[in-house]
C-alpha cells in the first residue's frame, strides 16, 4: 500500500470497480423486476437484496474516489454537470451517428431520448448550482469560503456547457 506505487492505476482500477459494481446493481434490480413480473417472488426478493450490497460496494468504491475531505456539494454538481454534459453534446450524439449507420432504429429513438434526459440533467444541476451561489453569496461574509467555491464552479460549469 506504498503511495509511491502509481496511483493512477489504482484510481482507474477502483473506476472499474466501481462500474462494475453499479452495473450489477442495476442489472440486479432488473432482473429482481423481471422475475417477479412472471411471478417468481423468492427470486425477485434475493435479486433485491444483493443489489442492495452492490450499491454499499460501490459506495465503498466511491469513498475512495471521492474522499469527503475533498468535496463540496458545488464540486458534486460540477461533476454532475460534466458528466451530463459529456453525455448529451459526445457519447450520445456518437452512438446516435453510429446506429442510424446499422439502421437500429430502436437505438436511435433510445439515443435521441437520452440526449434530451442528460441535457435536462445538465439544466437542473446548473440551476441547483446558481441558485445554491446566490443563497452562499447572501451569506458571503459568514461562509465566504463557501461562496468562493460555488462561485468558482459555477464559472467552470457555464464556461463547459459554453464549450
Ligand atoms: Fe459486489
Ligand atoms: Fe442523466
Amino acid at each position: 500500500m506504498s503511495q509511491t506505487n502509481n496511483p493512477s492505476v489504482t484510481i482507474k482500477n477502483l473506476e472499474s470497480a466501481f462500474a462494475g459494481e453499479s452495473m450489477a446493481h442495476i442489472k440486479y434490480r432488473y432482473f429482481a423486476k423481471l422475475s417477479r413480473e412472471m411471478g417468481d417472488e423468492a427470486t425477485a426478493k434475493a435479486f433485491e437484496a444483493t443489489a442492495d450490497q452492490e450499491l454499499m460496494h460501490a459506495f465503498g468504491h466511491l469513498d475512495l474516489l471521492y474522499p469527503k475531505t475533498k468535496m463540496t456539494p458545488a464540486k458534486a454538481l460540477e461533476i454532475a454537470i460534466e458528466g451530463e454534459t459529456y453525455e448529451y453534446t459526445e457519447m450520445y450524439p456518437t452512438f446516435r451517428h453510429l446506429a442510424v449507420e446499422e439502421g437500429h432504429a430502436a437505438a436511435v429513438a433510445e439515443f435521441d431520448e437520452q440526449i434530451a434526459e442528460s441535457q435536462a440533467h445538465a439544466e437542473a444541476f446548473r440551476l441547483v448550482l446558481a441558485t445554491a451561489a446566490k443563497r452562499f453569496a447572501a451569506l458571503a461574509k459568514v461562509e465566504a469560503h463557501h461562496a468562493n467555491q460555488y462561485k468558482a464552479a459555477l464559472e467552470r460549469a457555464n464556461a463547459l456547457v459554453a464549450v
